[in-house]
């Protein structure tokens, strides 16, 4: 009797062992048992970097979405801001022979090529937030950058009252964003007397923005408002002025509002206006499952941003 029991035991811990060890070799992150097994279709996601807080939202926000469909599995890659290395991790995905491909490129150009492959090798493609040139790929999802540079525009000429000296901080202006946060911004001023008086790249990086930032107080006693192209691009410039003592002279209007990034700013009294830059994450799962499930979808999707003030932030803010 002991023996019968002490061969099921041992037989039942080799067994747990044995499907313990291959769990683990499977995945790179291990989900519950048998998940990879029921998982239909795999999706590759792209990311571009996940060094600011935005993206890391970005695939929380596809992580989520995920989760809720046991017949999806998605693999994410970070590119760490690195346009050859997302080349080769699109490439990756096309001859791994994921079902759907999510990417979120860097810039606009060098990922055309590799996108443009993977769509004629048959892999339906989303692309998110930043745009690659032409049209080949399923389709794409993202926010009007043009309309909320429109947007930033006439709330500075009517927050300044038509008048007044302003610091633009651009994001990567190879990458489509900020191409359209700079010419709908332009567009939103047309007809006012506000100057630029001081314009650079930051390439999206606080750090970068903090840098110019330093040089504009340097050369420019008068500076009424600084648009940064994004959240830590705005929070950068405003640590640079507040380091000079000039925080009170100046309005800072960034675009992004995390939650706990850009709409904590607004409440704490350094972003007179933020601008709502929805991820996408999660349209972007409910459109691959149309897709993977044979049924057709809109080239383009675009989602709606807010802005908020500290007059409107208790409320939610205001739809554009
Ligand atoms: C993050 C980010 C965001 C910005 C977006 C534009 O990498 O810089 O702050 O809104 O990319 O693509």
């Amino acid at each position: 009797m002991k023996t019968i029991k002490t061969i099921a035991i041992a037989s039942f811990l080799a067994v747990s062992l044995a499907y313990f060890v291959a769990g683990c070799t499977k995945g790179e992150t291990p989900g519950p048992a048998g998940q990879e097994e029921e998982a239909k279709w795999v999706i590759g996601m792209s990311q571009c970097n996940l060094g600011e807080p935005w993206r890391v939202q970005m695939n929380a926000d596809v992580k989520n979405a995920a989760d809720q469909h046991g017949e999806i599995k998605v693999v994410f890659k970070d590119a760490q801001n690195d346009t050859l290395k997302q080349r080769s991790h699109v490439e990756e995905f096309v001859s791994a022979g994921v079902d759907l491909l999510i990417i979120s490129p860097k810039e606009a150009v060098p990922l055309t090529e590799p996108v443009q492959k993977a769509y004629d090798a048959g892999i339906p493609v989303i692309v998110l937030d930043r745009r690659v040139e032409g049209d080949d790929y399923t389709m794409f999802i993202g926010a009007d950058n043009k309309k909320i540079g429109e947007a930033v525009g006439k709330w500075i000429v009517q927050k300044l009252g038509g008048k007044g000296k302003v610091v633009e901080l651009k994001g990567l202006m190879t990458s489509t964003p900020g191409q359209d946060r700079n010419s709908g911004f332009r567009k939103g001023i047309e007809g006012a007397d506000i100057e630029v008086i001081f314009e650079a790249d930051m390439k999206w990086l606080e750090p970068n923005a903090r840098k110019e930032m330093e040089s504009a107080l340097a050369r420019f006693d008068d500076i009424d408002l600084v648009y940064g192209h994004n959240d830590p691009a705005a929070h950068g410039a405003y640590l640079a002025t507040q380091s000079v003592g000039r925080e009170k002279d100046i309005l800072f209007v960034g675009i992004d509002a995390l939650p706990h990034e850009g709409q904590v700013y607004v409440k704490e009294g350094i972003l007179d206006a933020c601008f709502e830059y929805p991820t996408g994450g999660k349209e972007a799962i409910d459109a691959a499952l149309e897709i993977l499930n044979g049924r057709s979808v809109e080239k383009e999707m675009v989602v709606s941003s807010r802005v908020f003030t500290p007059e409107n932030i208790e409320k939610g803010g205001e739809w554009l």
